[in-house]
């Protein structure tokens, strides 16, 4: 298995677990008072179900050439956390990161260090696609 066959078989994992998304997002936020601030109005349940799609999204980026149909909705969503919206300061994706990776060790059974591997791998093709559009 490659590492996005490898990642979406873990996140299927994840998600089949009521609350790894809501984790995440509670270690995202603890993370500074800058991230929750950003989140304070956030309706979660909402947000909880966007995110998890997106990350299917973000899989398919990883295995498609760059801004092929196959991104469907990654330009909408990176430009939507440019300077020009969100203004998400591309600093900020190493955090989301590091905590998607923490929440997935936390609810992946079959968690290990290869698949932290792949969960990096996988996520930094749409991550450096969102932040070159900051
Ligand atoms: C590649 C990484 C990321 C992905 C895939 C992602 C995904 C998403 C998605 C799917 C939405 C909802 C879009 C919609 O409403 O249509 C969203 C909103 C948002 N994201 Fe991100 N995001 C990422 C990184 C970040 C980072 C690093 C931050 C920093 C704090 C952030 C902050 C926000 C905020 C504040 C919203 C709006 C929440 C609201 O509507 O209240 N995101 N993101």
């Amino acid at each position: 298995m490659d590492h996005v066959e490898s990642f979406l078989a873990s996140l299927k994992r994840c998600l089949a677990q009521p609350d790894f998304m809501l984790d995440f997002y509670g270690l995202f936020m603890a993370r500074s008072d800058e991230i929750r601030e950003r989140f304070a109005k956030t309706n979660f349940e909402r947000q909880t179900r966007v995110l998890a799609e997106s990350l299917w999204v973000m899989a398919v980026a990883a295995q498609a050439p760059k801004e092929s149909p196959a991104w469907g909705d990654l330009p909408r969503l990176a430009n939507m956390h440019s300077r020009n919206q969100l203004d998400i300061r591309p600093e900020l994706y190493d955090d989301w990161l590091d905590c998607l990776v923490q929440a997935a060790g936390r609810h992946d059974p079959l968690f290990s260090p290869e698949l932290e591997e792949a969960w990096r791998k996988t996520m930094a093709v749409g991550i450096a696609y969102m932040r070159s559009k900051y």
